[in-house]
């Protein structure tokens, strides 16, 4: 008689034929990936989620951005200020201009060494993108480490189409690394009204080893 959990579990399920998978065949990176989902993706801006990076925010980060992608157009990619010794972890913004959260940039940089880079705002894994980055992405030319950067293609989409970063509220957790997906196991969990004490009291337990 487990009938809450089983309708819980319905309750998210998507009408059949809504949800459709690409397998990228060849590991080459990034921009290959998203390059795999041309066909499917047609002629329509589309949303890039980064299943590793995480936000927990009120308003979630990609209705953020599409608002934020209402006002300006072109490509809108989410962005996040970090420390100096991290640039070579992320693609960084070239800024022309802030703009309250808005980052006008004028060029982007992918895994720029700290003393090459030209900001400190770099791109967190969310991104609506114009269609025409496929004219890009077709050239399968390789980038930093070998792979095809989507990075690389965006920047070369700036001869037609505007780059914008905007500075989403939130939370990040960068799960690439085995601490921030922890970290963000820990914040969520204790986001949860039906969690949070319990949470509590096992975290005080542990932190005095
Ligand atoms: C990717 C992107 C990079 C971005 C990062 C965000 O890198 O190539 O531009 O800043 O995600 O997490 P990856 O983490 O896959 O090396």
């Amino acid at each position: 008689n487990k009938n809450r959990e089983l309708q819980e579990t319905r309750d998210w399920l998507p009408d059949p034929g809504n949800i459709i998978f690409i397998r990228q065949q060849q590991p080459l990176g990034l921009g290959h990936a998203v390059w795999c989902a041309r066909n499917v993706i047609g002629d329509e801006p589309f949303a890039v989620l980064l299943a590793d990076d995480i936000i927990l925010s009120k308003t979630p980060c990609l209705k953020q951005l599409v608002d934020a992608y209402q006002k300006v157009g072109g490509n809108v990619i989410g962005a996040a200020d970090i420390e100096r010794e991290k640039t070579s972890s992320y693609g960084v913004f070239d800024i022309a201009k802030n703009e309250g959260a808005f980052v006008h940039a004028k060029g982007l940089v992918e895994k720029p060494k700290p003393e090459n880079a030209p900001s400190q705002t770099a791109v967190f894994g969310r991104y609506i993108l114009q269609p025409s980055i496929f004219k890009y992405l077709d050239k399968q030319k390789a980038g930093v480490g070998g792979e095809i950067q989507l990075t690389d293609a965006i920047r070369e989409a700036m001869a037609d189409t505007p780059l914008t970063g905007f500075r989403f509220e939130g939370e990040r957790f960068d799960c690439g690394n085995r601490e921030g997906f922890v970290e963000a196991n820990i914040a969520f969990a204790l986001a949860r009204p039906d969690m949070h004490d319990r949470m509590q009291a096992i975290l005080k337990k542990y932190a005095k080893q």
